[in-house]
């Protein structure tokens, strides 16, 4: 292996997951935030959100004293020769269009000390045409010899160690032959193994990842659509997406109808993706993933329905349980997440709503303080009228209906993730209710 020393920049999911990935593959790789308390905690191997099998990685890679981390961008422009940018780029507040600006403080911070070659390699999901004008910013800020790669990163929160050790592709914008050589060694690993590696344009590197997030997103909203005519015509929408599978031209992935898609990815790149379209001259080209938004928000408000109805037409004093809050299991990320929209809207509307999520309650607690929070199923369960599995968490799928119907005041279920098997809850003598199901 060409001995490269790595860094990165962020150390979000995507940085701390790809710092401790790139460790373990045997390179020396120093990570950087601007947050010092992050910092201190990744230092200490406290990683500070849920990702399974990343506290191990993390722990045995700063161990080896492969892997280490700092504030300081002195240190991390001396140690290094190849530089990844991880860095968020958020929805921008009140609007569509993603926010850059970590992506350029970060090159405006590195740059300009750097005191040799470099290769800088953008992960960020990014408007396209961003990478472009970022390596015209760096040819600003230094006159030595540092090129500009944009790698997009396709990796799952739940899955991010093992997508990040094996990716189904690797694909690279690449201005010349010496970035790709350098993209190859730091990669050599996982081409070994078989993964595609791609180099193409800046812009297309950086479509291949907006793209592939609007087909996903996509997907699902086509088979939430299927499962609001379901629901006006008595069909069922799980028999549906699974007589669908079957063609190997659709697949079953990511075909799974519920109360929709969230995350700090989908919602908010197909938003940015619009709004860089309409930028662009082409808002046309992606007009229907509008609908494929509306589509998805329209989930979360016809779960509210669905529960309102069970309880005869009011949520007054009623109380709900709510299981789940991430927006999707094995994670604690509630950004945008269906099933918090879903309990707060409840506790709007005066539901008494109780919330318990196997690791999110301390994160859907700091983004909604009103709602109230339990330490276990039974304890959200207990007294509630209405129960909801928002977020398909294992131990949810597994739930005992004769167990949990002795702790309930009524028994009522909305099964938001079309997770449950109805018979069995119905056999239990619960009123079950489900999304796209008659
Ligand atoms: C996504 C992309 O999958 C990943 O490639 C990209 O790098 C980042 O965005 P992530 O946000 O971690 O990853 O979650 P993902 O597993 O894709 O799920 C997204 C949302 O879709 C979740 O809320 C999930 O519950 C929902 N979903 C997924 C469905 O509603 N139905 C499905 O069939 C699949």
């Amino acid at each position: 292996m060409v001995a490269h020393r790595l860094t990165v920049i962020g150390t979000g999911y995507l940085g701390t997951t790809h710092a401790a990935a790139m460790a373990e593959l045997g390179f020396e790789v120093l990570g950087l935030d601007i947050d010092e308390d992050r910092i201190a905690r990744l230092a200490a191997g406290d990683l500070p959100f849920y990702e399974p099998g990343l506290p191990e990685l993390l722990r045995r890679n700063l161990a080896a004293g492969r892997l280490r981390f700092t504030t300081s961008y002195a240190e991390l422009a001396e140690f290094g020769d190849v530089h990844f940018l991880c860095v968020g780029t958020p929805q921008r507040q009140g609007e569509n269009a993603a926010d850059v600006s970590f992506v350029d403080s970060a090159i405006r911070s590195l740059v300009p000390l750097l005191r040799r070659e470099a290769l800088i390699v953008g992960k960020s999901t990014v408007p396209v045409g961003t990478a472009a004008r970022v390596a015209g910013l760096i040819g600003e800020l230094t006159s030595e010899n540092v090129e500009l790669a944009w790698n997009p990163e396709f990796l799952r929160e739940g899955f991010a160690v093992q997508d990040t050790l094996h990716p189904d592709r690797i694909v690279a914008g690449v201005p010349s032959a010496a970035a790709e050589k350098i993209l190859r060694e730091v990669y050599a690993a996982q081409i070994g193994e078989g993964v595609p590696f791609l180099t193409t344009d800046y812009p297309t590197a950086e479509l291949v990842k907006v793209s592939a997030n609007a087909f996903l997103a996509t997907k699902i909203s086509f088979i939430n659509a299927m499962a609001e005519v379901c629901e006006a015509t008595g069909a069922d929408v799980t028999k549906l997406s699974q007589a669908l599978s079957y063609d190997d031209r659709i697949g079953g992935k990511f075909l799974g109808p519920g109360l929709g898609f969230g995350g700090g990815c989908l919602p908010k790149d197909i938003r940015a993706f619009m709004a860089r379209a309409g930028e662009l001259g082409v808002d046309q080209a992606l007009s229907f993933l509008r609908e494929v938004d509306a589509i998805n928000i329209r989930r979360r408000h016809r779960m509210v329905d669905l529960a309102r109805d069970l309880l005869g037409g009011s949520f007054d004093g009623r109380g709900v349980a709510v299981l789940g809050a991430a927006f999707k299991p094995d994670s604690d990320d509630v950004r945008d997440s269906p099933a918090l929209d879903v309990a707060a809207a409840i506790q709007q509307q005066g539901g008494v709503v109780t919330v318990y999520d196997p690791q999110a309650n301390a994160n859907a607690a700091r983004a909604q303080p009103s709602l109230s929070f339990a330490a276990s199923t039974a304890e959200a369960a207990r007294g509630a009228d209405v129960t909801l599995l928002l977020t398909e968490w294992r131990e949810f799928r597994d739930l005992d209906p004769e167990a949990l119907g002795t702790l309930v005041a009524v028994r009522n279920i909305v099964d938001g993730r079309n997770a449950l098997d109805p018979e069995r809850w119905r056999a239990a003598g619960w009123t079950y209710k489900a999304l796209g199901r008659p």
